[in-house]
């Protein structure tokens, strides 16, 4: 049966003192509203509509695969759904309805909390929790059967019912259609001056509707974020999981405490990940590789067996067993193929390094298609830039350029050819040739006697 998702995430966000809206902050890489829209979709969600308000541009532009919905004012959580009623007008049956600043909610706990309002035949079920500290919730206060009685904000709240730990998580199953009729009715008599959703669950009480409870097994996948202090928690809350999830499928982290691992990276079977590592965006690394200590990569693309400490790389594709460090940097653009070795302060930017190449010291290489087998020497560097456009550079299949040379782009040095150490070469260089650009070294015959 499909599912139709509504999010909340109008909301000013006033606590984070933000320019940003609160539900794009990033929770292990990712903004928050992201992952609740994920979890939504992982637990079978079919469509989801976002409602925004507050920096509600930014948000269309970094979020995509949903539908948007704008309420101009944020005057409440209750007020926002009644803001999407038009777009839920054709719908019939459960709703789900989540904040998108609960980035620690999973699928398996709303595909179980879907599943069970669902089989309740209840007009309405509210998701809750057991928290540790519940200050700044909902509490759930129930009756003396155990049955929902109501919830009640905490800036509504007495003493008494701050000390009740079962919250509101902010998520709940409604009937679509007796959602939409009973929501007019809410008011706003309370100490936000805000239409609270929650009091659509007394509405339905006092109809004589059946309201379920589900509480989460794990308090801590429902946690909402208000402050850039609980951002922090969340964040450590998500990467331990992370970790977590990979070690229990085969990686190594050696000190997962100072291991910086995105959400949505993969890794294979075997690898070991070491100190100060961090993992961002879109990376995959494959099976047997060894990354770290001090490597940053984004959005990378890595094959098998591939060793990397102390460098940087970002947007490229590593092929298998491809050795790099100390000190590289890898810019987008960059495919490295098989068993090349690049060492020891080299920049590689928008080029091709074919199988087996190595570039082992001090090397800028931009813009460039090196071959099968080249050795690059010390010290080369690849002169892309004119001032005005980038150029490309050629290197054929097993040649070999000597150390220190510059190679002025456009320039093409055939395969097998030699380029002498210091040269600046300007022009193509053919097959198998040897290029020797410098002056000529001359000795001057006991110079230093003629001096005195
Ligand atoms: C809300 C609940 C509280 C619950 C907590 C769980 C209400 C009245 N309170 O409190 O019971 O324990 O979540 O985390 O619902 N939003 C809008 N438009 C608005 C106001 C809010 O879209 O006019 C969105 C926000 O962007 C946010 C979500 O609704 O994603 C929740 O709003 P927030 O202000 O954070 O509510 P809480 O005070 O945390
Ligand atoms: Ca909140």
């Amino acid at each position: 049966m499909s599912l139709e998702t509504l999010i909340l995430a109008a909301g000013k966000g006033t606590r984070m003192k933000s320019k940003l809206p609160k539900v794009l902050h990033k929770v292990c890489g990712k903004p928050m509203l992201q992952h609740v829209i994920d979890a939504a979709k992982g637990a079978g969600s079919s469509r989801e509509v976002v409602v925004i308000g507050s920096g509600a541009e930014l948000v269309e532009q970094t979020i995509s695969g949903v539908e948007f919905v704008l309420q101009k004012e944020q005057l409440g959580t209750g007020h926002a759904v009644l803001s999407a009623k038009k777009s839920f007008a054709e719908s019939k049956g459960t709703i789900l309805i989540l904040c998108g600043d609960t980035p620690l909610l999973t699928s398996k706990l709303l595909k179980n909390f879907v599943a069970a309002h669902k089989s309740s035949h209840c007009a309405a079920t509210v998701l809750t929790a057991a928290m540790p500290d519940p200050t700044g919730y909902g509490r759930i206060i129930c009756e003396d059967d155990g049955t929902f009685k109501k919830i009640v904000e905490e800036k509504d709240a007495t003493p008494e019912i701050k000390k009740i730990r079962e919250t509101n998580a902010g998520c709940y199953c409604f009937d679509v259609e007796k959602l939409f009729n009973a929501l007019d009715k809410i008011g706003n008599d309370n100490a936000q001056g805000e239409y609270y959703l929650p009091d659509v669950l007394t509405i339905f009480k006092n109809a004589g509707e059946k309201i379920g409870i589900f509480t989460a097994e794990y308090a801590d996948e429902t946690i909402g974020i208000n402050t850039r202090i609980q951002l922090v928690a969340a964040d450590k809350s998500l990467r331990m999981r992370k970790e977590r999830e990979l070690m229990n499928n085969g990686v190594t982290i050696v000190d997962p405490n100072t291991t910086f691992i995105d959400t949505d990276v993969k890794i294979g079977q075997d690898t070991i990940i070491y100190p100060n590592t961090y993992l961002e965006g879109k990376t995959v690394i494959g099976e047997d590789c060894k990354i770290g200590p001090d490597v940053r990569f984004v959005n990378m693309t890595v094959g098998d067996n591939v060793t990397a400490h102390f460098s940087y790389c970002h947007d490229a594709e590593i092929y298998n067993d491809v050795t790099l460090g100390p000190y590289v940097h890898i810019r987008p653009g960059t495919k490295i193929s098989d068993g090349v070795k690049i060492g020891n302060f080299v920049e590689i930017k928008n080029s091709n390094i074919g199988e087996g190449s190595k570039l082992p010291h001090l090397q800028y290489i931009g813009d460039s298609d090196v071959g099968k087998g080249v050795n690059i020497g010390c010290g080369t560097v690849t002169c892309n830039y004119d001032g005005k456009n980038k150029h490309r550079t050629k290197i054929g299949n097993n040649a070999f350029i000597g150390c220190n040379t510059n190679l002025v782009a456009p320039v093409n040095v055939g395969d097998g050819a030699y380029i002498a150490a210091g040269s600046t070469i300007t022009k193509d260089v053919p097959k198998n040739n040897l290029a020797v650009a410098r002056s000529r070294q001359t000795n001057i015959v006991n110079w230093k006697d003629k001096r005195k």
